[in-house]
């Protein structure tokens, strides 16, 4: 656990992804008090900016929550922990000066240990020979250092392979920590707590029970001025062979024998279920923006479903019950199914959907919903934001929350060949989404594919 002092690198830092999640991030820690005593963020890009316009494109993502009276005071003192160097990503001496630069700044500390982060908030393309100039011009020899990769890793499995191996020749798995944000998330972070501290749930987590899993990712919005990446990217490697692909996994795994991160990512990362799914299959998916696709035969059906420009922005876990086998109810039209839904958006919330006798003098049954709405319930509870979690997991050296390198390389088996067949690279004619209006429901022809895989509405 690093907690006297620490520079944070931030390679990348005039991109969107740092002007809009990982300053505004840091500043929560750094105005929680939840960062080493001695800080330094220190940005390196390729743009000749100064000092500071450095500070001024920082700041202005920094909004002000209304919540606390001292922001602006720390905003002041916030800026004064932020410098900036620009250089180029493939230059040796860059990296030198870079080097030379956070002595400098060291040599100011109080105590003998000197921590560096790197963060790569950059393509995948370019981590190997980043990692390797970092390692070899500006690995600090007093002190922790911990190389954070931000998603997408590599874009099939052989790229990711070939990151992974990449990578690990320079810097060791212990001080890796590769990003998937989504494990950060308040729910997300919750599902262990649901499958395992509640009876009522972790009896009936089989295929006896349940029907299926849906796992969305819904957003209303298009790709936003991110039409270049999204083009070679898409939807797969967008969300769902990570964050969906994550949250299935933490649905699935094996109970730990303990909650110690190393247990639980032994039990998650152990990847034993990971490896067991079959590769998706052709059948398995209605190519328009989702994705979806079945466990093996016998098993429960997990559909992953996940697009932009669609009607609604939503992203839940919907684990489905099957109907009761006692079947008294079987004849009221209003019997609905039990279905225990966790939310991530819009608004936290763990939902039960059940029957209840419909109240009054009739006597049949009518679908009702049990939610606990975490504003409502825990106002006072400061939640942080999934970056803020990950930075802080980075700093305390806790991997529970980032993807172990053989975890990525399972999750990229199941998706691979998929790819492929969408992208036409697996030798056939490339075939064709089908088409939907932006702002719709998403592909025609959804309901019926849900069907297939046990979903009711
Ligand atoms: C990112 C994707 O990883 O996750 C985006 O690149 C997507 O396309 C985003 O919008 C969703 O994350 P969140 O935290 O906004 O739900």
């Amino acid at each position: 656990q690093i907690t006297d002092n620490a520079i944070i690198v931030m390679l990348g830092a005039s991109g969107d992804l740092a002007k809009k999640l990982l300053y505004p991030a840091l500043f929560t820690l750094f105005r929680r008090d939840l960062l080493p005593k001695q800080i330094h963020i220190v940005g390196y890009a390729r743009s000749k900016i100064d000092h500071d316009d450095f500070i001024t494109q920082v700041s202005s993502d920094l909004k002000d929550p209304g919540d606390d009276p001292s922001f602006s005071e720390q905003l002041e003192k916030f800026k004064t922990i932020l410098s900036y160097v620009s250089g180029s990503y493939d230059d040796g001496s860059a990296f030198d000066e870079l080097n030379r630069y956070l002595e400098k700044i060291e040599s100011n500390y109080s105590t003998p240990e000197h921590n560096r982060v790197f963060y790569l908030a950059l393509p995948s393309n370019v981590f190997v020979q980043i990692a390797k100039h970092l390692k070899k011009r500006v690995y600090s020899n007093r002190g922790a250092n911990r190389l954070v990769l931000e998603k997408p890793l590599g874009s099939d499995l052989e790229s990711a392979q070939e990151l992974v191996k990449g990578v690990s020749q320079f810097w060791p798995e212990e001080q890796t920590f590769r990003i998937d944000h989504y494990l950060g998330k308040e729910i997300v972070k919750n599902i262990l707590a649901l499958r395992f501290a509640n009876s009522f749930t972790s009896g009936f987590w089989d295929n006896n029970h349940i029907s299926n899993v849906q796992i969305t990712l819904n957003e209303s919005f298009g790709t936003e001025g991110r039409g270049g990446y999204f083009d070679s990217a898409g939807i797969i490697r967008d969300v769902i062979q990570n964050h969906l692909c994550q949250m299935l996994s933490i649905l699935t795994m094996e109970r730990p024998t303990s909650l110690t991160p190393k247990e639980t990512i032994n039990e998650k990362l152990g990847v034993k279920l990971l490896r067991a799914i079959r590769p998706v299959q052709r059948e398995d998916v209605l190519l328009g923006q989702y994705e979806g696709y079945l466990d093996d035969s016998g098993g429960v059906p997990f559909i992953l479903k996940a697009g932009k420009a669609l009607d609604e922005n939503r992203v839940e876990i919907r684990v489905q019950f099957k109907d009761n086998p006692e079947g008294l109810y079987d004849d009221d039209e209003q019997l609905c199914r039990s279905e225990l839904i966790m939310r991530l958006k819009p608004g936290e919330a763990i939902l039960i959907k059940l029957n209840i006798k419909s109240p009054g003098f009739d006597t049949g049954v009518i679908p009702a919903e049990l939610k606990l709405d975490y504003k409502e319930a825990f106002p006072d509870v400061f939640i942080p934001e999934a970056y803020e979690v990950l930075l802080r997991d980075v700093l305390r050296g806790d991997h529970s929350t980032f993807v172990r390198d053989d975890e990525l390389i399972a999750a990229w088996k199941i998706f691979t060949p998929i790819l492929h067949w969408a992208e036409g690279k697996d030798g056939n004619k490339k075939p064709s989404p089908i088409k939907y209006a932006f702002g719709s429901r998403g592909p025609e022809g959804l309901d019926k594919f849900l069907a297939k895989f046990g979903s009711k509405d």
